[in-house]
């Protein structure tokens, strides 16, 4: 049978009840790639799950489908986010999908292009202001104690539940969980999120706990550094955050998993985004390309052992931000008369005869 979507296919693991609409845009269900290339480079057994491949191209639909239907079941008619660009392109797909009015508060020109396309095209109301993500969330924070608009950042615990989903199909895919779970920190919902499910399906499964290991990046390091960053500042936009709301858990997770929360630079993180895409065909957005960069710092430092068994969350789609894909590449088209014999010259450079 086909997949029908997380709140089917999870409804025993799920706070879904009769009155939770079947909201489905197909999410979750996503590919757990074996990085070959990099295994044998690294010594190590290097996995992706790719989350790139959910409907709206990050793993926000799995927390977005649950927030949303709870949403519908409380007899809401809005919703209400801030956003780095990801959560607003999966809030604006869902209410579209449920006939919600969508509410999106974006830090002005730090969006991606890709993301910021997807919120206009699903018809989000769209407020720009002048403020970082942090600011954002405290004004959406506010206004949805005054209004009778239904928040939808990870502050919401739907999300989380949702989010969860995705340690599930790990355990699934492996048989059990991996050694090390390396992912992206910018909110710090999803390490809640997959630490939850680890340990839920522990409960159930006996599938055992993985390492949590989570990145920030430098110029957002919050929890690393023990304070707020109040101009948080990387290339990779998606995780621009300087007060995390789930700080508290994102070291509960490291801390009780014998894990650690870690952060990387914009030059590591754009390194692993060329290395992942070139080496094993895998383009993902730079913000998750901060797990790759992780594991890389990591297994220099010796904090990482050869022969570990390691999934790296790959949370969004490279086509996401293709400004930034465009922009960090030596590689560009080169310019040729439309002449097959020049063409043809020029490709024979380097062929073996
Ligand atoms: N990776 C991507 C691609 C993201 O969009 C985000 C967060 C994260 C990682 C970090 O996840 O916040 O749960 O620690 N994006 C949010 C947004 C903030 O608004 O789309 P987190």
């Amino acid at each position: 049978m086909s997949w029908r979507g997380l709140l089917s296919e999870y409804r025993e693991m799920l706070p879904v009840n009769e009155k939770t609409p079947d909201l489905s845009l197909h999410e979750g269900n996503t590919p757990l790639i074996k990085c070959e290339n990099l295994s044998k480079e690294w010594g190590i057994e290097l996995y992706v799950k790719y989350e790139g491949l959910n409907p709206t191209g990050s793993f926000k639909d799995r927390g977005m489908v649950m927030a949303v239907a709870k949403a519908v079941e409380a007899g809401s008619n809005a919703i209400i986010c801030a956003s780095t660009g990801n959560t607003s392109a999966a809030a604006a797909a869902y209410a579209a999908r449920a006939n919600l009015r969508c509410i999106v508060v974006i830090p002005e020109g730090k969006i991606a292009m890709g993301k910021l396309a997807q919120a206009v095209m699903y018809g989000a109301e769209i407020v720009s202001i002048e403020g970082n993500f942090d600011d954002a969330l405290e004004i959406v924070k506010s206004i949805s104690e005054k209004a009778p608009i239904t928040l939808v950042n990870s502050v919401n615990p739907y999300r989380i539940e949702g989010q969860k989903t995705a340690a599930f199909e790990i355990c699934d895919a492996l048989g059990s969980a991996p050694d090390i779970l390396a992912l992206p920190v910018g909110n710090a919902g999803n390490i809640t999120a997959y630490w939850k499910g680890f340990k839920e399906y522990n409960e159930q499964k006996q599938t055992g706990l993985p390492e949590m290991r989570g990145f920030e990046a430098e110029g957002s390091a919050a929890i690393v550094h023990d304070r707020v960053f109040k101009e948080p500042e990387t290339i990779a936009t998606a995780i621009r955050i300087g007060n995390p709301a789930s700080w508290k858990f994102a070291v509960e997770a490291a801390n009780e998993s014998n894990g650690k929360i870690d952060e990387v630079s914009d030059e590591e993180i754009l390194d692993a985004y060329r290395l992942l895409a070139r080496s094993e065909g895998i383009f993902a957005e730079p913000a998750s390309c901060a797990s790759i960069a992780g594991i890389i710092k990591q297994l220099q430092s010796g904090e990482i052992k050869k022969g570990s068994k390691i999934v790296a969350v790959l949370t969004g789609n490279g086509l996401k931000d293709p400004n930034v894909a465009v922009d960090y590449s030596e590689i560009k088209p080169q310019l040729l008369p439309m002449d097959e014999k020049v063409i043809l010259e020029h490709l024979q450079q380097g062929l073996v005869q």
